[in-house]
């Protein structure tokens, strides 16, 4: 009989000692070019636990960054890649039966205006292929993109990402990029009269046109909730409203769900909540559940006019990540985790709606199927974020056993909660519990 041990389970000090030796030596090593996380060397994982190297084991609040839907090591996948590893890695372009398989199943799962499929290895490449498609398709040069969006650190998507921060000494970035405000009531002054703010329309969209632009608009690009610019949703409908204005215009609608899709917001991608369908359609992370893979989709009618090599990459649809990538979505859709996050998400958004209620630290909890935000404030009167409070909330939780990102946002007050899909309904309420004791800590 195996000892049962309740989860988390930490038995030395955070961090343990082998944990400290190896953070040190990568310390010594690496540039401080990373966001600091709570400091936790990871040894390995299964479902939502990750175990570290002194033998702590962590709920995983955080599928490595909205990775692994379908839960750390899951036994298929392993057995997937194991068997892969032992044929056959790399054959650039070359076609392989599990990259036929792949781009044939990308299509069966997605509306009937998705024909062609472009592989690609992460989901910053994703975004730049479907901006230089938009380019070469249109004819045209100009972006529309949004303030606090995320797409990527790479020159392209930096540049249609709405973070200075992230841009800061790094510029000039890509030309012909225009950032528009996202319709996010809070901290907005239009935010007591809805109904009259030009950002619930496409007011703000012809006002680009009207006054940045020339006139030359290839795409526009968005992302269904601002993940890394705070958890942000949009009003209902609002999506579909600016599809149909790109479509007055052909102007073409790229979706980054590079961190949205394969079932965590409820359904397998997020538009499918929306009402409408875009024309590039960009995926990665759980596309593969770990193994590094992305793509775009979109209609024979934009793909087809591409030349031949003008896309083609070293480790694009490299028959491993196919292979993972084909077995992670069957997981996906066998295991129904997209049911899976509707169902927990209602725990989660009881629990998370119920800390906003008691906890003046906690101004809003967003969030949808499960990926969610905790919106870190000061107090109650003032709604100030609190990014220090959030990053405290973040370590207490560590301390007690739940690992969790480090805050995001745009005042990096928000914290992120978005655990593998197949987490158990008992650990799911285990870590709200503790949370919640971590923010109980903070509020006093
Ligand atoms: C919405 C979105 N787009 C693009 C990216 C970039 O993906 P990658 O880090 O694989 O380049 C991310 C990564 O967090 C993301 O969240």
């Amino acid at each position: 009989m195996t000892d049962y041990i309740e989860i988390p389970h930490i038995r030395t000090e955070l961090p343990g000692p082998r944990s400290k030796e190896l953070l040190a030596l990568a310390r010594r090593y690496e540039p401080p070019v990373f966001n600091q996380q709570v400091p936790i060397v990871w040894a390995s994982g299964t479902g939502a636990q990750v175990t570290d190297v002194d033998g702590n084991v962590f709920i995983d609040m955080t599928s490595g960054v909205l990775v692994t839907n379908i839960g750390h090591s899951h036994s298929e996948h392993v057995k997937a890649i194991q068997d892969q590893a032992g044929l056959l890695l790399n054959c650039y372009d070359f076609t392989t039966e599990w990259r036929a398989k792949l781009v044939e199943k990308l299509i069966e799962i997605t509306p009937p205006t998705f024909e062609r499929v472009i592989l690609m290895t992460t989901g910053a490449e994703a975004i730049e292929t479907a901006v230089k498609i938009a380019r070469r398709y249109t004819g045209r040069t100009e972006i529309i993109a949004f303030d606090d969006g995320f797409h990527g650190r790479t020159y392209g998507s930096l540049s249609v990402g709405g973070k200075s921060s992230l841009r800061k000494g790094f510029g000039p970035t890509l030309p012909g990029v225009h950032h528009a405000h996202f319709p996010f009531c809070g901290r907005c002054s239009m935010a007591d009269i809805p109904e009259r703010c030009p950002y619930h329309t496409t007011e703000e969209l012809d006002r680009i046109v009207r006054t940045s632009l020339s006139g030359e608009v290839a795409a526009l690009i968005i992302e269904p909730y601002l993940g890394a610019g705070g958890s942000l949703f949009p009003p209902p409908g609002w999506l579909a409203m600016v599809s149909e204005w790109c479509k007055k215009r052909d102007i073409v609608f790229i979706l980054d769900e590079v961190q949205s899709s394969f079932g965590r917001t409820g359904t397998l991608f997020a538009f499918e909540q929306e009402g409408f369908i875009p024309d590039l359609l960009c995926v990665g992370k759980g596309l593969g559940s770990g193994i590094p893979i992305s793509a775009v989709l979109g209609p024979a009618g934009i793909m087809d006019q591409l030349d031949a090599g003008s896309f083609s990459t070293t480790s694009g649809g490299n028959p491993l990540a196919c292979r993972a990538a084909l077995n992670s979505i069957d997981i996906v859709l066998k295991e129904n985790l997209a049911g899976r996050a509707v169902q927990l998400g209602k725990m989660m958004a009881d629990r998370l709606k119920g800390l906003a209620s008691r906890y003046a630290i906690v101004d809003e909890a967003r969030g949808r199927g499960l990926v969610w935000g905790l919106e870190v404030v000061t107090d109650s009167e003032t709604h100030q974020p609190a990014p220090e409070i959030a990053k405290g909330i973040i370590y207490s939780a560590f301390y007690k056993g739940v690992l969790i990102i480090a805050p995001i946002g745009s005042y990096g007050n928000v914290i992120r909660l978005a655990p593998p899909l197949v987490i158990s309904e008992h650990l799911l309420l285990r870590a709200m519990d503790l949370i919640e004791a971590a923010v109980r800590e903070l509020s006093i």
